[in-house]
């Protein structure tokens, strides 16, 4: 029974509303409405968490680079003269302009257009005009940002100490991806939405297929299916789901005659890397994600037997996730812009020979995902509307939505953890200040 709204509690703080969390219910409103949780979560989550930045193939030369704009920082990400992908905050060392101020481009050297400062691409200072006797260059190079590149997919790391357990979701992950080529992919188009939403709430309606029916086009080739057992799946998806066992079973022996890792790991809120990959059968022609399942590029991205392979699901916390095909990879990443707005960028990778006209059509290649990335902002911008009520209270997951509870619980954990390194800190300094004082005393 529905009661009454009771009047309207006093704002409690960050820290007790996340040790206050109901596990298996949605965070309570200010998680996705005040402006106090989108600054924690840029400085607990986004400047401590390795983020997913771009694909190698948009940085394919020397000089190539890209800025991301994360809350308030802004990194520069380029390929040096030894085609490594190096990062650098986009502050200049001599009064701290910003330096790179386009999206995307290609320099020879980095040129801050205040004073001319001029960087190489390694960071390193090469010039400043009319210094005093004595400067040292050596001392003002760019202030570097973590960057490692896991078979052509970049990844960046705002903390001094980035969490160290990537090498293992690197070497767990790049034998699945490897397959597929994608350092040697080419971009065939990209979209930029900007979705009503907070961040959250994005990554969440990404974990769950419960809103699947919202989305025919890509049903027609995506097995809706998350985390049902047998028993579980609901009148409407048995047929889906007999289909499901047969495609799964001839995907099985396709992924072990031709060696491709395909087996589950899951290891969402376990980790402060936390991801889960899988390899899994499409539907209909089960090669790619196309309005009849068939191929969309007639280059397939390696020199596979077969475009029949289903598609590879990466999904990493706390911003990105990733379905590559036989024929092409979509990568997307998601990047708070306010409490309430969420960058969603969606890149489609083909390979670096394929023509556009001749080997795929852009419209059929990026339809489906395109349509629903479309009707997920609209699902998104509905969840924060209502959030935003007096009205709102948390609400259950279904079982269907696990790995919804497996994101929420990892983001709180993330906060957990650094609400205490921040209260540990405080405390050091309070016995550092107390143990002076007593000396001074004496
Ligand atoms: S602030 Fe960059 S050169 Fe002066
Ligand atoms: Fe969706």
């Amino acid at each position: 029974m529905n009661a009454p709204l009771p009047a309207p509690a006093p704002a409690a703080a960050p820290a007790d509303l996340v040790s206050r969390r109901v596990a298996g219910h949605s965070l309570e409103a200010p998680f996705y409405v005040s402006d106090e949780f989108f600054r924690l979560d840029i400085e607990a989550v986004f400047a401590r968490s390795w983020i997913f930045a771009a694909a190698e193939a948009e940085l394919p030369e020397p000089g190539d680079y890209i800025t991301v704009d994360i809350g308030p920082y802004s990194v520069i990400a380029v390929r040096d003269d030894d085609e490594n992908v190096r990062a650098f905050h986009n502050v200049c060392r001599h009064r701290g302009a910003r330096i790179l101020n386009d999206e995307r481009g290609s320099v020879g050297n980095i040129v801050c257009g205040y004073h001319h400062w001029t960087y190489g691409v390694d960071g390193t200072l090469l010039h400043a005009e009319s210094q005093a006797p004595g400067f040292d260059p050596s001392c003002f190079g760019l202030r570097a940002v973590h960057a490692r590149t896991v078979a052509g997919l970049v990844f960046l790391c705002l903390a001094p100490e980035p969490p160290a357990d990537f090498d293992e979701f690197a070497s767990t992950v790049e034998p699945y991806l490897a397959p597929h080529n994608l350092p040697r992919a080419k971009v065939a188009a990209q979209t930029d939405l900007v979705e009503h939403a907070n961040w959250k709430l994005t990554m969440e309606n990404n974990r769950e297929c419960y809103h699947c029916a919202g989305h025919p086009e890509l049903q027609r080739c995506y097995f809706p299916l998350y985390n049902f057992t047998e028993d579980e799946v609901p009148p409407a998806l048995r047929t889906t789901f007999a289909r499901f066992r047969r495609a799964d079973a001839e995907a099985r022996a396709t992924y072990e005659s031709l060696g491709l890792p395909y087996a589950a790991v899951e290891e969402l809120d376990t980790r402060p890397t936390g991801f889960r990959i899988e390899r899994e059968p499409l539907d209909m022609a089960g090669e790619s994600f196309t309005y009849d399942g068939t191929a969309a590029v007639k280059r397939l991205l390696a020199d596979f037997p077969t475009a029949r392979l289903g598609h590879l699901g990466l999904h990493l916390q706390p911003n990105a996730w990733f379905h590559v095909a036989a024929d092409h990879a979509v990568l997307f990443s998601v990047v708070p812009l306010a409490a309430d707005r969420t960058l969603v960028r969606t890149t489609w990778l083909v390979h670096a020979d394929a023509e556009e006209g001749t080997d795929y059509d852009l419209d059929t290649l990026t339809g489906v995902w395109a349509t629903t990335n479309e009707q997920d902002a609209v699902f998104v911008a509905r969840a924060q509307r209502g959030i935003g009520s007096p009205a709102y209270v948390p609400g259950p997951y279904s079982p269907t939505e696990s790995q919804v509870e497996d994101f929420v619980n990892w983001y709180v954990s993330r906060l957990k953890a650094h609400l205490e390194t921040d209260v540990t800190a405080e405390r050091k300094a309070e016995r550092k200040a107390d143990r002076t004082a007593e000396l001074e005393e004496r």
